[in-house]
């Protein structure tokens, strides 16, 4: 267990190009270095991310990111036991830049390659921050996905329910579109909300009248629309005044949703009597003040721990991709040059997929 394992992990499957280097064994895993080229900037006049400009970005950037981050471990390809890469799911041009640039650097170092779900780089990242054992509960909520899951090991999850259309992020980033606000939405609608009236529409909060765990955003969106609408109607305009009061209520209505169904989820996950009770999120959309406060406050009336790692691992990286790898290399889960490109690919195999693709990719 203790062995040192040196992984390169490679990130492109949305629009941030990402190459890290982590080192296991001892006492703690070690991120040596953690490269990420975001490509806001390139998709901002587009509104949202075009999957043939990130695709182009991320071919021309992965080796700059992959010298960027040996240099900053100070290591040589040499020193590296293994190449991990994300293969899926996501925007298929940019995972495919991912997987080849992997399979040159590992047929010319002869270097083992190994294949990453997304989806698990993010599971398994409160692991590498936190040390967790297995099983514990996450919740993945960023612009791209957003569902709960036991993770009960490197390569076992269960997924107890999660967005049948958009991802939370994404209804921030739309809902900052309707209202004139800049992107990515969240942050600026978390700035806009905090002087906003929280209570002044009556904002929908979608699916909590169904059991389950499921959750979805866009009825919540095409509300806020209409309230809008409805405001440009009447007095000809928006006032500040009204994006911030449709701002704070719509934050509301999102961390109402997440807290309900996050409680659900973590009851279904007490009743199998779990050694440690933890409930771990990431993504970009835990940076939302509002929405971890409500968490963890349902946490501690649960007496669950809560568990966020730093937002830089919560967002997008090579790090959780790379630490994924060290995961997968203790168990000896290694591919072959065949590994392959995979748009979609559902962590739990043996739940139906997910509905909905989604700017930013497929979300399972
Ligand atoms: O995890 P991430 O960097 O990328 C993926 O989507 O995979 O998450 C980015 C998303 C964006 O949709 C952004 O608007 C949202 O996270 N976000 C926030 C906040 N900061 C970022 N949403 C709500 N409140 C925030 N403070
Ligand atoms: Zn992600």
């Amino acid at each position: 267990m203790n062995e040192t394992i040196t992984i390169l992990g490679l990130e492109s499957s949305c629009d941030d190009t990402a190459a890290a280097i982590v080192r296991a064994g001892g006492d703690r895993p070690a991120i040596l270095s953690s490269v990420v080229y975001g490509q806001t900037e390139l998709h901002s006049e587009f509104g949202g991310v075009v999957p043939e400009i990130a695709a182009r970005a991320h071919a021309e950037k992965l080796d700059h990111c992959v010298e960027e981050a040996l240099d900053l471990a100070g290591l040589r390809l040499s020193a590296v036991d293994a190449v991990a890469v994300t293969a899926g799911p996501g925007l298929i041009g940019g995972v495919l830049s991912g997987v080849m640039c992997a399979k040159g650097i590992a047929a010319g170092a002869r270097l083992p390659l190994i294949g990453v779900n997304h989806l698990a780089g993010h599971a398994l990242t409160p692991r590498l921050t936190d040390g967790l054992e297995f099983p514990y509960l996450m919740l993945l909520v960023s612009g791209g996905h957003c569902q709960f899951l036991v993770v009960q090991g490197p390569d076992q999850f269960v997924r107890l329910g999660g967005t049948i259309d958009d991802a939370p992020g994404e209804a921030f980033d739309k809902v900052a579109k309707l209202l004139g606000l800049p992107q990515p939405g969240g942050p600026e609608v978390e700035k806009a909300a905090r002087t906003g009236d929280a209570g002044r529409f009556a904002l929908p909060r979608p699916l909590l009248d169904r059991e389950g765990c499921d959750l979805s955003f866009s009825g919540l969106k095409t509300a806020l629309l209409r309230t809008r609408d409805g405001l440009i109607d009447e007095n000809g305009g928006l006032r500040r005044r009204d994006v911030e009061d449709l701002c704070a209520g719509f934050q509301r209505a999102v961390a109402d949703v997440l807290a309900e169904k996050s409680r659900r989820a973590i009851e279904a996950f007490m009743s199998d009597a779990p050694r440690q009770p933890v409930f771990a999120v990431a993504g970009g959309v835990a940076a939302n003040s509002e929405i971890t406060a409500r968490l963890q406050t349902l946490c501690a009336g649960l007496g669950v721990r809560f568990v966020a790692p730093p937002l830089a691992l919560c967002t997008d990286n090579a790090a959780m991709i790379a630490w994924a790898g060290v995961e997968r290399f203790r168990l000896g889960l290694f591919d072959g040059m065949d590994l392959a490109a995979r748009p979609r690919w559902p962590l739990d195999q043996s739940q139906p997929p997910l509905i909905g693709g989604g700017k930013k990719g497929a979300k399972a």
